[in-house]
């Protein structure tokens, strides 16, 4: 078993008994490997221990993990040790994440690094770089399907590059996040290339087949992720004359991880950018990782074995090293990628809290509570040392992943309710404000998910072109609220870059033929500089959404209840327009911030003596953090103006 608080102590005990136990140089490698071997065996056994060439599988694991920790650098290797002293480091409250695509934002690297002061200005301490790894130039979903995983796309830089990002983030107390593409690489990758060829050893690399009959079989089952674009999910490979699966675009080959040698060559992966100082990797498409007949190939079993593997794995090596599991799942499976069986997080550290972002477009498009507090209310809980990404937008679409249970709990039909959401945000239901476009709408099955940005979607849009002031300003609070809640609601906010400044969709992909057909690509534009500057001057619009964001993020970082311990309690309250939770400090129950958000456009009376049957609201009423002010009373009734957010203490 392997444990960071026992570990921590072990090494202090070993250092204090035999201070040149083995080979000094090993020392750390050895004790981690033997607290983690007992479950790295296991498991690995139970995926591979049929295989004849077992055990040569793995030595050549452990030949991995010990050749990257030679490599691994003095400094991230004290970094490690830090981090396993204070292994709750990243519950903090004061870690806020922003991602962006480095050509977007800045060209190249240089341009990143030379514009980090942007981020440090709204208070962003993780950066998220969008996948940098040499893809092909036009088949390239946007960086995630890479042809060569050691190699960084010379537009952007080289690897050097990125270990010196790392160290001038760490300089500024900034975390890297990168991500590692573990499902698939493109038909360009030389694993590909060398099974197109004929090479079987690597033909096993992928789920290759000569016919249709292995096909069809798992087609009645698997469910289409790209309908529009990329149907089904095998590709007729005309060089190799086989067909290969293809879950994703048809040129992103999916890996096969019945073989041992796929595995090891990723953790090899995931280990060469730990060591280049990442500090935060963000496993792509997790749930996608092991495809068994007669299931929908998501959330099997065996993809839960793969990643405690690789998080084993990563512990020998690079235990500073954090997982984030994109699995943009069923709410009840996103929280398994924690590590389900046990007690301390044993996949991912970190999970993409995608139930809550589906939520809070529910409450933007109904302008109520219901739905979100239900959802909220029914969140699996989360182990000990493992934490939400809480994000509003992302570079994906939007994908109403929350559970029919709780939409029925809130009064409303499934089926009807999500064909609302999808007319809401496309512009389809009338006076809807939003300018979203449909995303992977699939006939077959009704289904669709939604593009746009931010901006749009919440009406910033329609708001600018109409000249509607009264509009323009419900538009601003509702981005306002809705980061008040993934700052507070606990877990890593992750904003997404140009949301600060209220970027509007961008039809410039439309001009580029490899990107015309996916339209995430609107919520994906070049970052305007020009815009950027528009935030400091008073009254533009820039402004008020970067200095309200601005402000709640360095309030946020002052908050000792907002840290995740499971320390949020969802309060009842009998109005459905409210969004109503408190947060307290788990050393000090009496520090403890309640927080209200209003949803609705109308203005919201609460009785007070509604939040003193939950303890709130003593004699002296309550103090809005975010204001400074107390909260008005009118008639025993708490106001909340339309569209308002609040973090109160007694
Ligand atoms: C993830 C990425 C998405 C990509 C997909 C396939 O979901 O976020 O952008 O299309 O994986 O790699
Ligand atoms: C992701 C998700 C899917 C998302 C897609 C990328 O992994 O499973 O919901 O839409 O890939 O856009």
């Amino acid at each position: 078993m392997y444990e960071q608080a026992s570990h921590s102590l072990l090494n202090e005990i070993l250092i204090e008994l035999k201070p040149d136990i083995g080979n000094l140089r090993l020392r750390h490698f050895y004790t981690r490997l033997g607290a983690n071997f007992y479950a790295i065996h296991s498991l690995f056994k139970l995926l591979y221990g049929d295989r004849a060439d077992f055990k040569e599988q793995m030595v050549s694991l452990v030949e991995t993990l010990a050749t990257r920790y030679i490599e691994r650098s003095p400094a991230l290797r004290k970094s490690d040790l830090a981090r396993e002293k204070d292994y709750n480091w990243f519950l903090s409250q004061k870690w806020v994440g922003m991602a962006l695509y480095c050509d977007r934002f800045a060209d190249d690297l240089k341009g990143l690094r030379a514009n980090l002061s942007y981020l440090q200005e709204l208070g962003v301490n993780l950066l998220h770089v969008m996948p940098m790894l040499d893809c092909p130039p036009d088949n390239n979903d946007g960086g995630y399907a890479v042809r060569d995983f050691f190699r960084i796309d010379p537009r952007y830089g080289t690897t050097e590059e990125v270990a010196e990002l790392a160290a001038t983030l760490k300089k500024r107390d900034m975390l890297l996040a990168l991500d590692i593409v573990v499902n698939h690489t493109s038909d360009e990758h030389e694993w590909a290339r060398l099974a197109r060829q004929g090479d079987k050893k690597h033909q096993d690399y992928y789920f290759v087949f000569d016919d249709r009959e292995i096909p069809d079989i798992y087609e009645e089952t698997m469910p289409e992720i790209f309908p529009a674009t990329a149907p089904g999910n095998f590709t007729w490979d005309e060089a190799m004359g086989k067909w290969v699966m293809t879950v994703f675009n048809t040129y992103q080959w999916d890996l096969n991880y019945r073989n041992p040698a796929v595995l090891i060559e990723m953790i090899d992966i995931i280990l060469f950018w730990a060591n280049r100082g990442a500090d935060i990797l963000r496993l792509d498409a997790v749930a996608f990782l092991w495809k068994k007949m007669g299931s929908v190939c998501q959330n099997e079993r065996e993809a839960h074995l793969l990643l405690q593997l690789m998080k084993d794995c990563c512990q020998v090596t690079a235990p500073g090293v954090l997982f984030i599991a994109e699995a943009i799942v069923a709410p009840s499976e996103i929280s398994k990628y924690f590590g389900e069986d046990a007690i301390n997080a044993k996949e991912c550290e970190i999970a993409y809290n995608a139930t809550l972002m589906a939520l809070l477009w529910d409450a933007v498009a109904t302008k109520n509570a219901a739905v979100l507090s239900q959802g909220v209310k029914n969140l699996p809980s989360k182990l000990e040392r493992a934490t939400w990404l809480n994000y509003v937008r992302c570079h994906d679409d939007i994908g109403l992943g929350f559970d029919d249970n709780d939409i029925r709990l809130a009064g409303f039909d499934p089926g009807q309710h999500r064909r609302f959401l999808i007319d809401y945000f496309t512009g389809r239901f009338s006076g809807s404000p939003a300018r979203g476009l449909p995303f992977g709408e699939n006939p077959k099955t009704g289904d669709a998910r939604i593009s746009g940005s931010l901006a749009s979607l919440v009406g910033l849009e329609s708001a600018l072109d109409n000249g509607d002031e009264a509009a323009i300003d419900a538009a601003i609070k509702t981005i306002a609220l809705l980061h008040s809640v993934i700052l507070a609601f606990g877990g890593i906010p992750l904003l997404y870059y140009g949301d600060a400044i209220g970027t509007l969709n961008s039809l410039e992909y439309l001009a580029d033929p490899a990107k015309a057909d996916d339209n995430r690509w609107m919520h994906r534009s070049t970052f305007n500089w020009s815009k950027a500057r528009m935030r400091h001057e008073t009254g533009t619009v820039e402004q008020r959404i970067f200095s309200a964001l601005k402000k709640m993020i360095a309030l946020r970082k002052e908050i000792t209840a907002f840290a995740d311990f499971d320390n949020r309690q969802l309060l009842a309250v009998d109005n459905p327009n409210l969004l109503v939770f408190s947060r307290s400090d788990p050393q000090n129950s009496r520090n403890r911030v309640l927080v209200i958000v209003n949803f609705n456009d109308a203005a919201q009376w609460l009785p007070v003596a509604a939040l003193r049957a939950h303890g709130y609201f003593q004699q002296a009423g309550m103090k809005d953090l975010c204001s400074g002010e107390r909260l008005e009373v009118v008639n025993d009734c708490v106001v909340l103006p339309s569209l308002s957010c609040y973090w109160l203490t007694d």
